[in-house]
């Protein structure tokens, strides 16, 4: 059983309490919140015994085992860094810095302290993607030739929110970007027996707003083995979710790539014990059959229940196959090749 404490109480944090619910491998001990109402309302919620108004009293509680990170992008660094040096175990929201210098840095302090660190790409868990794998690696659509990845939403324009605002580290590619760009990666890995690949290539073009940062983002990627990746983002335009690989064979569509399972998404509430937790399904489209394959990928937890676990099950590693370092620190590495492509305004 993890003792975990719960840094910053908004709204992904509630998402994962909700997610705890559904887990006998760790307990919410602990939540730091700087806001009263809401470290109430998740203490309140999900029975959560120790609550602290400054999440450095995280770091000096004994019993806490492991740290999720869950406050806006620019606070992970420097408090997953604090953290390890107190010997705490860490699962940071995505993105899970700013930039691959600030990655870095986490990851040394991870090594250096023997800690366990995961960048929190939930969906990385799920068993769809293993699945996903699974296909690719048995041939289900020949081979893997190109890949696109959707993740767009609308949101209002509002400088002060933390998808406008730079300085809370605004805009699409470090919001839903980072989930494009980790899949075309894995996918392009699968393709390749590996966990993951990086490209050799990136070219991007964005819209940029007021704030000085994206918008509206796209990228297309070149890897080693002749794949091509279009990424796509946005925070200001309805693009939905999806995730279509080309074969030269057939394809293979990942409807739901993002949030499978998770009544945890959404829920204003704590959810009851006999919360039931959706199937979800691939596509797969032969060329030479006319009618589509579904495969159903069924589970017994919520999305966000399966990254807990997963942090518990690969804690003595350190890391996780889902999410490595070398993987984060890829990830992050294209990131910043896609914001400088973009022209977005460094903080
Ligand atoms: N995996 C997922 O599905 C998913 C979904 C959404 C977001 N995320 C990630 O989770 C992180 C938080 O996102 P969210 O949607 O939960 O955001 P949110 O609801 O706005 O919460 C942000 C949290 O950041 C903390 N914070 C610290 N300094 C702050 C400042 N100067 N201004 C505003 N907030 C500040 C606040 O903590 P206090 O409680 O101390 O006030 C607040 O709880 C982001 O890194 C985001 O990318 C992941």
């Amino acid at each position: 059983m993890l003792n975990w404490g719960v840094m910053g109480a908004g709204g992904i944090a509630y998402v994962f309490g909700n997610g705890m619910r559904f887990t006998d491998t760790g307990q919410i001990l602990a939540v730091a919140s700087r806001t009263q109402s809401r470290r109430d309302r998740l203490a309140n919620d999900f029975g959560i015994p120790r609550q602290y108004n400054d999440y450095a009293d995280l770091l000096t509680d004994n019993n806490i085992d492991a740290v999720y990170i869950a406050t806006i992008h620019p606070l992970h660094a420097e408090w997953a860094v604090k953290c390890a040096e107190a010997g705490k175990h860490l699962l940071v929201e995505k993105p899970i810095s700013m930039n691959h210098t600030e990655t870095e840095a986490m990851v040394n302090a991870a090594r250096e302290n023997d800690v366990f660190l995961m960048e929190a790409f939930m969906y990385r868990c799920h068993p769809q993607i293993a699945k996903m794998v699974e296909l690719i690696q048995d041939g289900a659509i020949g081979d893997v030739l190109a890949i696109r990845a959707t993740f767009g939403y609308r949101s209002g324009f509002n400088p002060q929110s933390r998808l406008y605002n730079r300085e809370m580290g605004g805009g699409g590619i470090l919001d839903i970007g980072c989930y494009t760009a980790s899949m075309a990666r894995k996918i392009a890995g699968a393709a390749a027996n590996e966990l993951f690949l990086d490209p050799i290539s990136v070219k991007g073009n964005g819209k940029v707003g007021p704030t000085g940062v994206d918008h509206i983002a796209a990228a297309t990627l070149k890897f080693e083995n002749d794949i091509i990746a279009e990424i796509v983002c946005a925070v200001e335009c309805t693009y939905g979710s999806n995730v279509i690989i080309y074969g030269t064979d057939g394809t293979l569509t990942i409807p739901n790539p993002w949030l499978p399972s998770s009544p945890c998404r959404g829920a204003r509430t704590p959810l009851p014990a006999d919360t039931t937790f959706p199937a979800t399904q691939l596509i797969v489209q032969s060329s030479g059959s006319r009618e589509p394959t579904e495969v159903m990928v069924t589970v017994d937890r919520d999305l966000f229940t399966y990254e807990a676990d997963t942090v518990a099950a690969h804690i003595a590693d350190r890391q996780a196959p889902a999410m490595s370092w070398a993987d984060t620190l890829g990830n992050m590495q294209l990131l910043d090749a896609w914001r400088e492509e973009v022209g977005v305004v460094k903080s």
